[in-house]
């Protein structure tokens, strides 16, 4: 059996529950195009990219477009998506999230960021928690988006892990996927349903302890 020696953490939807943001500016783009967008639709865009997500909004749409106009929808749609997280403070962050964070580093477990988010960055400031990660692996470092496990596997590497000791947490279908591609243990955050492919589900970092976090 091996210890753990690295957690490597998904941002939203984990750390912090931007998915609401994502959600409403998707949305309202849908809508504007003439067309509804549900929560259930939703789920299909997280731990995707940007670009990807609009490819399967318009899909749900049944809404056909050349690249350049693309281009500017999902500009539009990131600006919305800006302007909610700009406003964003330190009681966003996840019930569990900081204490979790805490615990690991504390346990000389190291601690990265693994997100497919170009706007990570603004996020981890806006709600205090920069300092709380050894690396930093966000959309802008990445060419492959999730299920592909090439975040994580920067992660890893940045960290100096070897991945079978690393546990990634993920509440996206696509993110538990990248993360057992990359060879690591998965924690879903949310419904078995969608993550039932993870090595344990619990629904949010208040119910994580050190002693839950599974092993080889
Ligand atoms: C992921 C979200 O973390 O980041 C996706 O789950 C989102 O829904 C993706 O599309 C890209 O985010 P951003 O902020 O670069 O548009
Ligand atoms: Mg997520």
């Amino acid at each position: 059996m091996s210890r753990v020696q690295a957690c490597l953490f998904d941002l939203d939807g984990v750390i912090v529950d931007t998915a609401k943001y994502h959600y409403l500016a998707w949305r309202r783009l849908a809508n504007e195009l003439g067309f509804d967008f549900t929560e259930h639709d939703n789920e299909r865009l997280k731990g995707v990219s940007r670009v990807r997500s609009l490819e399967i909004l318009l899909e749900i749409g049944g809404v056909t477009l050349d690249a350049q106009t693309q281009a500017a929808l999902a500009a539009k749609k990131n600006d919305w998506y800006v302007e909610m997280i700009a406003k964003m403070d330190e009681s966003e962050v996840l019930p569990g999230a900081r204490r979790f964070l805490a615990e690991c580093r504390t346990a000389g477990i190291r601690t990265a960021l693994g997100s497919a988010s170009k706007n990570a960055m603004l996020i981890l400031r806006n709600v205090g928690l920069v300092d709380q990660f050894d690396v930093i692996i966000d959309g802008n470092k990445t060419s492959a988006a999730k299920p592909d496990p090439e975040v994580f596997l920067l992660g890893a590497h940045a960290l100096g892990v070897a991945t079978a000791h690393c546990v990634v947490f993920e509440d996206a279908e696509a993110g538990v996927e990248a993360a057992l591609r990359a060879g690591m243990r998965c924690v879903g955050i949310g419904s078995p349903q969608t993550l039932h492919r993870a090595n344990l589900i619990i629904s949010g970092l208040a119910e994580m302890t050190l002693d839950r976090l599974p092993m080889e």
